[in-house]
This record gives structure tokens, sequence and C-alpha cells, in this order.
């Protein structure tokens, strides 16, 4: 297919009428190997990614210009090395990047995982995207070796995203799927099946999550506190997950703070229609001691206004419990909870403190 009807197809199912498409240069806005790279990126503006491989150890690095529309038709693999990666990073300003059916980010996680994520033998981040004002379709992840998608900067849109780390087994440890910050920032209508959380915000504002599926991870979560000193840092607000489904995960719902660790803030968080398919933990843990989990919360990031509402679903294994919160004193106020029905516990639940619309 000619790059130029490759385009206008994509465009044309997208519906965008007011892009100007224009002829594409030839093959030169075509790559087909590593070394084409950084040529082709830093001149054309429409980019196409063909199949090949990344040589071991170095970055895929797309710093694209501004406005540059990148399609990714092709499986593009990593060479083995033991190092922190990313393997991909993605930058720019009004980008567009859309994957075409089947086209791939292969990871080769089955090289890396032996089952201590992190804590074992050195591994790649899979993808890193810092953009501004950009758009992000379709695009499949497949096999990371450690943590898939870090998405940070501000007025970002993904849709349609499949990540798939389920050929793992249980060794693929800290595959967290979605690792989220900044400002203005959408996914909608994306699978996840991993071993980590499946979408984690760490710092950030004004972030909407719809019709996210996910599959074998630690759930939907919000996770603050991870810088020691710098309050900005570790402030996340008016966060929304809406129509996820979560499946054969440790947790549901997670919001957890790092016990001792930097000043923070957590507001304006919500979770409304979130359906659950055996559960193992908690089909909703907020706690204040994470990650010791040693039931002894501290208050460095207070959660405030943390709205749960329509949870409905199954818990399944002998740890089961429905709720767990678990506050430092004085550091959790104004949650309103509402509609929540999950069955199967085999443990009771446990609050220490109590939002309006829900107790045990
Ligand atoms: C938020 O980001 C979207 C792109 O996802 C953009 O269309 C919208 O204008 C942004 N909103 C604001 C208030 O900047
Ligand atoms: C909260 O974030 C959403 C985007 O997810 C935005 O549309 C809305 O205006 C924000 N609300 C406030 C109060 O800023």
């Amino acid at each position: 297919m000619l790059v130029a009807d490759l385009i206008s197809i994509l465009i044309s199912c997208w519906g965008v009428s007011s892009m100007v498409v224009t002829p594409v240069a030839g093959s030169s806005c075509t790559i087909t190997d590593y070394s084409e790279v950084s040529k082709v990126v830093s001149s054309c503006t429409k980019i196409v990614l063909k199949s090949f491989e990344v040589p071991a150890g170095k970055t895929l690095n797309l710093n694209l210009q501004p406005g540059t529309f990148l399609i990714i038709d092709g499986t593009i693999k990593f060479g083995k090395s033991n190092w922190a990666g990313p393997l991909v990073k993605i930058q720019g300003r009004r980008i567009k990047v859309s994957g075409t059916p089947g086209s791939v980010f292969d990871g080769q996680g089955a090289e890396y995982w032996d089952g201590k994520g992190s804590q074992g033998t050195k591994k790649p981040v899979l993808l890193r995207v810092n953009a501004h004002e950009s758009e992000f379709y379709n695009i499949n992840l497949l096999n990371c070796p450690l943590r898939c998608a870090s998405i940070g900067g501000s007025d970002i849109f993904l849709n349609g995203w499949t990540i798939d780390v389920s050929e793992a087994g249980n060794l693929g440890v800290n595959t967290d799927g979605f690792d989220v910050s900044g400002h203005n920032m959408t996914i909608i209508n994306s699978r996840v099946f991993n071993q980590d959380d499946c979408v984690v915000v760490n710092r950030g504002s004004d972030m909407f999550f719809q019709n996210i599926y996910c599959k074998g991870g630690h759930g939907l979560s919000v996770a603050v506190g991870i810088d020691p000193t710098v309050y900005e840092n570790n402030v996340v607000s008016n966060i929304t997950y809406q129509d996820c489904i979560v499946e054969n995960s440790i947790n549901g719902i997670h919001v957890k703070t790092v016990k001792g660790g930097g000043p923070g803030l957590i507001s304006n968080v919500n979770y409304n229609r979130i359906r659950m398919m055996n559960i193992k933990e908690f089909a909703i843990r907020i706690h204040q001691d994470y990650p010791s989990n040693d039931k002894k919360p501290v208050g460095n990031v207070p959660i405030d206004d943390l709205k749960i509402s329509h949870v409905e679903g199954n818990m399944k294994g002998p740890r089961s419990s429905v709720v767990e919160v678990l506050c430092a004193s004085g550091a959790c106020s104004n949650w309103k909870w509402s509609d929540i029905s999950v069955t199967g516990n085999k443990l009771p639940c446990s609050m220490n403190y109590k939002p309006s619309g829900f107790s045990c």
C-alpha cells in the first residue's frame, strides 16, 4: 500500500477533515531500518515505521517535529540488553501517532522475565511518551520486559491501545500497563493484560480513563508520595476512572500513598461504574502504609474527596476482602461512596475511616 493511501485511509477513519493531506516525499519518510531513524525524524513530518529491529542497548528515539503524523505499520523488535531502556521514546507537540492493525512494539520480554521485576536482573522499560496536544491511536505493546508505557505531558489523548504481557505467566513482575503523569490526559477504549497496576497515576490533574479492560494485574490505581521532597510531584487531583472492567486481578480499585514519602495531596478522585471479576485480595483498597503494608499508616499524602460509585462484581480466593481502608489519623476526608455490591469474599472488610454512604 502506498504511504499516501495509508495516511488518507487513517485520516478518513478518524473523520478528521480539516487535516490537509499532502503528497508524501516518497520512501525517504518510510523507515525500514534503524539506521534511517534519526535522518527521517529530523526531516519529515509524515513518517511510516515498517518492521525492523532496534540494536541492543539503543532507544528508538522518535523526537518528532511539531505537527508530525507517525504511522506504525510493522513489527518493531529490540536486541536484548540488560539495561534500563526505554526501548522506545516518543516526544513532540501536536503529533499524531497511529498503529495499523497487527503492528506492534515487541519488547521480547521472555528474554528478561525472571519473576523478580525490578529486583531481578536489569530490564528495560518499553515505551516512554512525553508529548503535548497530541493523540495516539491503536498502539500495541507486546511482552514488556518491565513497565510498559509511561505517558507524560499535557493535553494527551490515547484511544484503542492494547498492552499484552499475558505470555509472562506469573514471571512478568512490575509490568505496569500505563504509568500516567501530567495534565489533561485521556485514555479510552484500551486493554491491558499484565502483572502490576493496569493504570496508575503518580501525579497530575484532569485525567479521564474510560472503557479500560484490565486482566491479570493489580487494578486501577493512584500511587502518590514517591518523590521524597517535592510537593508538586506528589499532587494528584481530578482523576476519573469510568466504565472499566477489572478481571483476575489482585485489586480492583487501589489508592496507595507512600508511607513516610514526600508530602503531597490526593483530591477529587472518582471511580464510577467499575465491574470486577475474580478479584483476589481487595475489590477496593485505600491505604496509607504503602509499600511496607505494615498497618501503621502515615498521613504525608492526605486523601480528600474520594468518590466511588456503582462497583459490582465478585471475588475469588482465600484472602479476598471487599474493602480495606487504612488511613492515618485525620488524613482522609470528605469521601462519598455508593452502590457497592461485590460478592464471594472470604474475609470481612476493614475500615478505620468511614465514607458517607458505605460501611462494612
Ligand atoms: C485537553 O486535551 C484535549 C486533547 O486530548 C484537547 O482537545 C482539549 O482542548 C484539552 N483541554 C484543555 C482545557 O486544554
Ligand atoms: C476535570 O477533568 C476533566 C477532564 O478529565 C475536565 O473536563 C474537567 O473540566 C476537570 N474539572 C475541573 C474542576 O477542573
